[in-house]
């Protein structure tokens, strides 16, 4: 089980305790950054761990290794010496830790902090070039059997995380803790006790003006959504795989579904650049389960053991999970599809209904397998018309450009028109990818985009006096149907009310925090 250690990067001493008293609750350690103070207010860290009343590690960072303290050496000493003097038999008042560098050689300090039973944190950080023998690295930098060693290292892609995960599992006996600074590496601070680290860094993102290091996640997030200081190796762990996995409803949904049922087990976003490195990395971490979203939906399929009728089918899969044969793919995004139209237009197939398909990219694919499946006619129209063309000529459907031509098929067809494209998403162009065609009103509107919940496209339709609906429905319809492939079971159906009770407005509310 990894600790929780909140980094305080404030300015002054009282700064610091006013946000530690907000966060005390999920805090087990804190981590007191002195080169973050003003100098002034570095005079008096003395009695910071008795004001703080939890046990604080003493760190003053240097700027070459990513801190805010520019002054030389010995004035860093002189410091550090301060915080550790006055040593008090009740160790409470001293402080337990004290971060010191690989290359920081004052052999009486380190001695007065043992004397004193403040335990010493031999650190290392690499921001500007990654470490190429981590399990040689980690066992050089320990100089006594009671340190911790600390490697933090910036990440620029899945394969530096798995030459960490590989070294952590190398290097078992030493306490350690192994931090990959960046996007790549946020599982790192989720999973650490899976990383065999001692604690887990994080920041109150809303109270600190400086952040403690690159990729540091919120506290809150992470002891209450990812309740990471109960992670164990007995935790089932599940996740999502993609890039770049900035605006996912879905680690929200699976965690506090779990957290409702009281289940040992969590949910964790794995963004990634590749695809083999990160199912090493899963099977390192011993995951049982992932959902998979843009861009490899398709990518996933040749590395599967197994996959089901619909996946190869359609050509499209988000949804694996681990058996004893290897990953095993499934399709939910097609039922969560379905189930959210039928359910939003009360009825139980499309028979004599004719629909637009806009895009025509992996969602598109199993857009158009379910119209096709529920009797329903569909135009798909694309920005590149030979995507559209591939997938209408599966299902006998027509096809055509988001062009004058292809719009002017439309009046066929729009009894039901779903936009299944990127544009209007958050993060991708915010414009309206049908701005050639006029609503008259009467048009069912379904936007699968729900970041934002309302987009260029769904807020015309809506003026015009369409009835619309986003794609928040489906993904947590489809959602649930993964959870069923994950754990083999459905979602208790009182838990399932207490989340929905939560609606839409509570994950944009999160989301916007
Ligand atoms: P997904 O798996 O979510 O469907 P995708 O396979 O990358 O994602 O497909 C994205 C869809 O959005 C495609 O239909 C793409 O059109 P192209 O096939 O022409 O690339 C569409 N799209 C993305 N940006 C677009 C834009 N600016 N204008 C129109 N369509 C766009």
């Amino acid at each position: 089980m990894a600790k929780l250690c909140l980094c305080l990067t404030a300015k002054t001493i009282q700064r610091n305790l006013e946000i530690l008293s907000k966060y005390r609750k999920n805090t087990d350690l804190v981590e007191l950054r002195v080169d973050c103070l003003d100098p002034d207010e570095r005079l008096y860290i003395r009695r910071f761990p008795e004001l703080a009343g939890l046990p604080v590690i003493l760190t003053i960072r240097r700027d070459v290794d990513g801190g805010h303290f520019a002054g030389g050496e010995g004035a860093r000493v002189k410091l550090l010496a301060n915080g550790l003097a006055f040593a008090n038999t009740d160790s409470r008042y001293n402080y337990a830790y004290v971060d010191i560098e690989d290359d920081f050689e004052v052999p009486s300090l380190e001695e007065a902090a043992r004397t004193f039973g403040t335990k010493i944190i031999r650190s290392c950080h690499s921001l500007n070039g990654f470490i190429e023998n981590i399990p040689k690295k980690l066992k050089s930098m320990q100089r006594s059997g009671d340190e911790i060693v600390k490697i933090a290292v910036a990440v620029k892609s899945a394969n530096d995380v798995l030459q960490v995960l590989k070294a952590s599992k190398k290097i078992t006996a030493q306490n350690k803790i192994l931090i990959c600074m960046g996007h790549y590496g946020i599982y790192t601070r989720i999973l650490a006790d899976r990383f065999g680290s001692y604690l887990s860094y994080a920041s109150a993102l809303s109270e600190s003006e400086v952040p403690g290091a690159p990729g540091q996640m919120d506290i809150s997030e992470l002891a209450e959504l990812y309740r990471v200081q109960k992670i164990t190796n007995k935790t089932k762990v599940y996740g999502l795989i993609g890039y770049p996995l900035k605006a996912s409803v879905s680690p929200w949904f699976f965690n506090t579904v779990f957290s409702l049922e009281n289940t040992d087990a969590v949910y964790v976003p794995f963004p990634t650049d590749s695809i083999n490195d990160i199912l090493e990395i899963a099977e390192g971490l011993d995951v049982n389960g992932l959902s998979i979203t843009v861009p490899y939906k398709e990518a996933i399929i040749p590395k599967l053991q197994k996959s089901s009728d619909m996946v190869q089918s359609i050509g499209a899969c988000n949804t694996i999970s681990r058996t004893e044969e290897g990953w095993h793919g499934d399709n939910t995004d097609c039922g969560g599809f379905s189930e959210s139209l039928l359910n939003f237009i009360n009825r139980k197939n499309l028979k004599y209904l004719k629909t637009t398909i806009v895009g025509a990219g992996g969602v598109a694919r199993s857009v158009a397998s379910e119209i096709h499946r529920m009797g329903g006619k569909a135009l798909i129209l694309n920005r590149t018309v030979y995507k559209a063309k591939n997938i209408a000529s599966k299902y006998n459907f027509k096809w055509g450009g988001l062009d004058n031509q292809g719009i002017e098929l439309m009046s066929k067809y729009n009894d039901i028109i779903i936009q299944t494209s990127s544009v209007g998403m958050e993060g991708y162009e915010a414009s309206d990818p049908l701005d050639l065609y006029s609503f008259s009103g009467d048009e069912v509107v379904m936007d699968l985009i729900y970041v934002p919940p309302v987009t260029p496209f769904l807020k015309r339709a809506m003026s015009a006096g369409c009835r619309t609906i986003n794609g928040y429905d489906m993904v947590i319809r489809q959602a649930c149907m993964q959870y069923a492939h994950f754990t083999g079971t459905e979602i208790p159906q009182k838990v399932l009310s207490q989340f929905n009770s939560m609606g839409a407005n509570t994950w944009n509310k999160i989301r916007s925090a």
